[in-house]
């Protein structure tokens, strides 16, 4: 049932892997024309276009400002962002897109009374010197990549607007995203995406990881599901504000590979790990959400088996259409 109201909703990033699938549950919510699509470099396709747009530069003030005058947003969901591996391959955009890019949303949010943001985080904020089993949510932030580094300085700047400017920004730590709309582009988790594709297209995967890594991740439907009940929560229930911990479900390449089997037994993995794998060795490989689940009673829907047969059976669809 879609609930209409006037509040303008703003979604920078919004053509890229989480975007793309935030921005129609959001319109479905709330109604087509209050969901802005926050565009850069990448145009809008499909669905996207449906409803109204805007050009946004993160590093240009400028551009979120007239943005937020002329459509009166009320409300943003600050996606752009630069992941880990193209932080190492550009760590100079990584710092300007992902720093300078959030201190100008967290800006005009102050300036322009904005009231509510959502700006995520990452598994990327921990280091090697963390817990990597049931991480906590306090505990040692030591990352190592640039990517995590923009992460853990986006958390402490956004608390920081929480309170000293009361302005209400609100943020997860992100575990890799499994989805089958809009590919990731440039993360560590991305073998998780690709290795469907080639599964049904080829039969055969090339693995940049070693079959061991185990990592946290989640399916698109419980990170759209976590982003809005986040933003739904009432704010007097929140302990933490841009940095909560969220998890679904941990696995390792090789556990991946044994699901997706069960329905192409003919599907054969190499592997070949490069300079992700330290990447991946530094970050936890599960993850206590408990502060989640107890303040705004997170519940992930899909599990890892419900997550491999749910993307096949969408990917196969795709693909063979
Ligand atoms: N998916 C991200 C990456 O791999 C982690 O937040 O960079």
């Amino acid at each position: 049932m879609s609930v209409k109201n006037n509040k303008k909703i703003l979604v920078t990033g919004a053509t890229g892997q989480i975007g793309s699938e935030l921005v129609p549950e959001l319109r479905r919510i709330y109604g087509l024309d209050n969901i802005i699509v926050g565009v850069h470099k990448k145009k809008p396709v499909n669905d996207l276009l449906e409803g109204p747009s805007v050009y946004i530069d993160v590093v240009n003030k400028k551009t979120i400002e007239t943005a937020v005058e002329n459509f009166d947003i009320d409300t943003i969901y600050h996606l752009a962002a630069i992941l880990s591996v193209a932080g190492e391959n550009d760590p100079w955009l990584a710092w300007k897109i992902n720093v300078e890019g959030t201190y100008n949303i967290l800006e005009v949010a102050r300036e322009k009374k904005i009231s509510k943001i959502f700006c995520p985080s990452s598994i990327a904020v921990f280091g090697s010197e963390t817990p990597r089993v049931n991480t906590p949510q306090n505990t040692v932030m030591q990352p190592r990549t640039i990517y995590g580094i923009t992460k853990v300085t986006g958390e402490l700047l956004c608390n920081y607007y929480f309170n000293k400017f009361n302005v209400d920004v609100r943020g997860l730590r992100y575990p890799g995203i499994i989805s089958n709309k809009t590919l990731p582009g440039g993360g560590t988790t991305d073998y998780a995406v690709e290795i469907f594709y080639e599964a049904i297209q080829n039969k055969k995967y090339v693995c940049f990881l070693e079959p061991n890594t185990i990592l946290p991740m989640m399916y698109m439907p419980d990170c759209i599901k976590s982003t809005i009940m986040l933003m739904n929560t009432d704010l007097s229930k929140l302990n933490y504000h841009s940095n909560y911990n969220v998890s679904a479900f941990s696995f390792s390449p090789e556990n991946l590979y044994d699901e997706i089997k069960k329905f192409i037994p003919t599907f054969e993995i190499i592997y070949k790990p490069d300079y992700r794998q330290k990447i991946a060795n530094s970050w936890p490989q599960t993850i206590n959400d408990s502060d989640a689940r107890n303040d705004w009673g997170w519940n992930p829907d899909f599990n890892l088996t419900k997550m491999v047969e749910d993307m096949i059976i969408t990917l196969s669809k795709k693909i063979n259409s």
